[in-house]
């Protein structure tokens, strides 16, 4: 009977579990870091960039996602499956791999953009413009 009543509580604690989590799914609005690439020395997007995230945990950058611009040169969440955190971000482009679809080659084969996330409420939109011999970004929204 004891043991009957503890399955019996412990069940009832796992619903409990359940429900909450399964709340807190439903409400949380997660944020995104998104990027656009654009080749401004060639006036289009730059389509099928592959594109590395890492985040800063205890002094090293960790890989968190590999994703590619689609065919805008946007990718919409470069950190699938993993929720926005406050720390630091990299991102990694490899415009040499880009530029070599074109025959040409690059100053700037694998530029990487460092950046503080300081507010998990907002989205974070961080575009790379790229030439073959520059390349500039911005914090976008
Ligand atoms: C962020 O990405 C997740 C996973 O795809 C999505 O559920 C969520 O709606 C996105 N957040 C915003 C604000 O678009
Ligand atoms: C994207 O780039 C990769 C690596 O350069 C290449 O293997 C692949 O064929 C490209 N995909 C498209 C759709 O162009
Ligand atoms: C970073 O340190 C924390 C606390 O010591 C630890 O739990 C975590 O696993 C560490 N992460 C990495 C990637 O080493
Ligand atoms: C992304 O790709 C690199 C190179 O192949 C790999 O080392 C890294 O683990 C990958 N990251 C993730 C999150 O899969």
């Amino acid at each position: 009977m004891e043991r009957l009543a503890l399955v019996l509580f412990s069940l009832l604690l796992c619903t409990a579990c359940y429900a909450e989590s399964y709340e807190i799914n439903e409400d949380v609005q997660t944020q995104n870091i998104s990027t656009h690439v654009l080749d401004v020395g060639n006036g289009f997007p730059s389509v099928n960039v592959s594109v590395e995230a890492f985040y800063l945990e205890n002094g090293t950058f960790v890989s968190i996602g590999n994703t590619t611009t689609d065919v805008t040169g946007r990718v919409p969440i470069v950190h699938p499956g993993l929720p926005l955190q406050l720390g630091i971000y990299k991102l990694r482009f490899n415009t040499e791999q880009y530029y070599t679809q074109f025959s040409q080659t690059t100053f700037f084969p694998k530029p990487e953009l460092v950046f503080v996330v300081d507010d998990t409420s907002v989205h974070y939109h961080v575009p790379l413009t790229l030439s073959r011999f520059g390349y500039t970004t911005y914090k976008g929204q």
